[in-house]
């Protein structure tokens, strides 16, 4: 996919999510290029449909664009349980199973998403496989870096401390930890994958997310429109 038609994707599965939005609903706002345009598209139903609707933001990121768009915020602390959370992808199985985390922003992804009574997942095609591969991202605490680096490579994996593009030294999450990517040549297992990298000491959470999928819908995005993807 060229670049403009993975924008123009990206920009159509956004949009068509904010129609799954009713007056009244709680939302989580995922992190990314994707779900920004799922927010402007809200924005402007809030603005012409008069929606009453608040967004629980899941990064810095996110919440600075919510402000800007005029997205009411809310808190967890007053909304435990959500309606509706829609976020991005960097990966999506055919069953639902996914990677993310690219934007280090899991952790607080993973928690909305699991008090979401459905997950409207945003992403283009081409993050749509037949099976997950790559990189996992672990967000772990400064201090068990080193341990949890050879627990992963006992695991099969290839670690290393995600390096900041504009700032030297390791990127630091919104929760102040290291993001750490973890190379597999193959998730054959992702579910089982996913615990076995949760229950590192000090990783506070891995980027497969194989526990939503029954809640889960899939808004796949092409230049040319969207196809939503419901559990068979
Ligand atoms: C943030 O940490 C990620 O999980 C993103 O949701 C994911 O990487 C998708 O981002 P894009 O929509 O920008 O590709």
């Amino acid at each position: 996919m060229k670049a403009t038609e993975k924008e123009k994707a990206k920009r159509n599965a956004g949009r068509r999510a904010a129609e799954f939005v009713r007056d009244g609903m709680v939302l989580g706002l995922g992190t990314g290029s994707t779900t920004y345009h799922f927010m402007v598209r809200l924005a402007e139903r809030i603005g012409s449909e008069g929606l009453s609707v608040a967004g629980v933001p899941t990064s810095i990121q996110t919440a600075i664009r919510a402000r800007e768009l005029f997205i009411p915020l809310a808190t967890l602390d007053d909304h435990p349980r959500l309606d509706l959370a829609v976020d991005g992808a960097d990966q999506a199985d055919r069953d639902f199973h996914l990677i993310k985390g690219r934007g280090a922003a899991l952790t607080r992804e993973k928690v909305v998403a699991a008090a979401a009574a459905r997950l409207v997942i945003v992403a283009d095609l081409e993050k749509c496989v037949e099976r997950l591969s790559g990189t996992v991202p672990l967000e772990v605490i400064p201090f068990a870096a080193a341990p949890a680096m050879i627990a992963v490579r006992e695991l099969g994996g290839e670690p290393a401390v995600r390096e900041g593009r504009a700032k030297d030294g390791p990127v630091i999450t919104d929760n102040g930890n290291y993001i750490v990517d973890c190379t597999f040549s193959a998730i054959p297992d992702p579910a089982g994958l996913e615990e076995e990298l949760t229950l590192i000491p000090g990783v506070l959470e891995c980027g497969l997310f194989c526990r939503y999928v029954q809640k889960t819908t899939l808004v796949a995005g092409s230049a040319e429109g969207t196809r939503v993807i419901e559990k068979r």
